[in-house]
């Protein structure tokens, strides 16, 4: 009998370990189903909300590449360039809650073995603001959504009671979590942003509240490149830019640094790994640092809206590597590197020499006037 590429993550069953990431591969219903028929284990929905969203007067996305004979980084499309990264303004969907109910419990009662995880947003600056966040966890719930995903990580909120601005910010998150938690009867996972100095700090805010998984990496913050010609960023309305979110395989050892950081303070905890991921050695990487699923977005824009080739090869990458090594499931190998990141000064020197940090108290090299002083104090 070959692997099985069966998880159960946040008591969830899922057919394998892969989702689409709330995005624009998951901003539909038909998009949606697509991506079942064509293999997905689950999707994140595009995050959806209470308030009224607008998005900017031009593209939302772009991809910045690179060239193998050049060090140019640029998003205009030319021959022979290889994908750096995405580059994305777009806030959360711009369709209502009215518009997205019906449409979950279709999606469950034609997918009921998939698993349809609603991503939800809302603010955090008073009492009702908590309020929505609730009235869409149990709107999600009741169409059949098996799980809910805190979106505490858009990087594009002006408000400060939303979004990255809340996931940078230990309490809110615990509160927000544990609101939502209060009415929940399906599993939370925290969507945290990696733009602070330690997610270890947040994601322990989040499961405090009560969070059932932690979901990481949303988009880095980031600019577009500006063009030497034009001297115009190379995306913009007006010549205005505003700071967007980095995603692709830019960001693939950027998040794995986050996710190792989280994985050891928490190795009991469950995460969901995302950012940079396109192929099966990708999503390795997060598996073997302990991750229960591995989300794609960027990869699955790049291949007709939803992945049919990138879920083909993750299936079949998994199922490979799993039969090879005569891994029978997930649990066989998940963590299985966690414990390889320690402190610079334990990795192993040359000649044996030791190294313990850098501490003041292993005696720091004499100046010339450290030098002088002691010999006068001699003489
Ligand atoms: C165009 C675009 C829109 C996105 N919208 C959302 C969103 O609505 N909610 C959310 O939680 N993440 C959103 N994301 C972030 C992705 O879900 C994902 O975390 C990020 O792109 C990193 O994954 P990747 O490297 O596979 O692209 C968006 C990303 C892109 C590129």
């Amino acid at each position: 009998m070959g692997a099985q590429l069966a998880v159960t993550f946040t008591g969830l069953r899922f057919e394998n370990p892969f989702l689409l990431a709330s995005a624009p591969p998951t901003e539909s219903d038909s998009n949606i189903m697509r991506a079942f028929d064509a293999g997905w284990g689950g999707v994140v929905t595009k995050t959806i909300g209470l308030h009224p969203v607008v998005n900017v007067d031009g593209p939302k996305t772009k991809f910045l590449r690179s060239m193998p004979d050049s060090p140019t980084l640029s998003m205009k499309k030319r021959p022979g360039t290889a994908l750096h990264s995405s580059w994305n303004w777009e806030l959360i969907s711009d369709k209502p809650l009215d518009w997205w109910i019906p449409k979950l419990g279709r999606i469950k009662a034609a997918f009921p073995n998939r698993i349809l995880v609603a991503s939800i947003m809302a603010g955090s600056g008073s009492d009702d603001e908590l309020r929505n966040w609730q009235h869409l966890a149990r709107a999600c719930q009741d169409e059949g959504a098996d799980a809910l995903e805190l979106n505490l990580s858009c990087p594009h909120m002006d408000r400060k009671d939303m979004g990255s601005n809340i996931g940078k910010d230990t309490e809110q998150i615990s509160i927000v979590t544990h609101v939502v938690k209060e009415v929940a009867r399906v599993p939370i996972w925290a969507k945290l942003t990696p733009s602070t100095t330690d997610i270890v700090v947040e994601a322990r805010g989040a499961f405090l509240g009560g969070a059932d998984a932690i979901t990481s990496s949303n988009t880095f913050p980031s600019l577009p490149p500006i063009d030497p010609d034009t001297l115009e960023f190379e995306m913009n309305v007006d010549g205005y830019v505003s700071s967007g979110g980095m995603g692709g395989p830019a960001i693939l050892p950027m998040s794995l640094a986050k996710m190792a950081q989280m994985t050891q303070a928490f190795p009991d905890k469950s995460f969901s790994g995302i950012g940079g991921i396109a192929e099966f050695s990708h999503a390795l990487n997060y598996f073997l640092l302990g991750c229960g699923t591995a989300q794609v977005c960027t990869a699955a824009m790049l291949d007709h809206a939803i992945g049919p080739n990138v879920i083909k090869q993750l299936l079949a990458g998994m199922q490979q590597t799993m039969d090879a090594r005569g891994w029978a499931t997930l649990e066989d190998f998940r963590g299985m590197r966690r414990d390889r990141v320690v402190a610079h000064s334990q990795i192993r020197r040359p000649d044996s020499k030791a190294y313990h940090g850098g501490y003041e108290t292993e005696g720091y090299a004499a100046t010339a006037a450290s030098a002088e002083a002691i010999s006068n104090r001699q003489a």
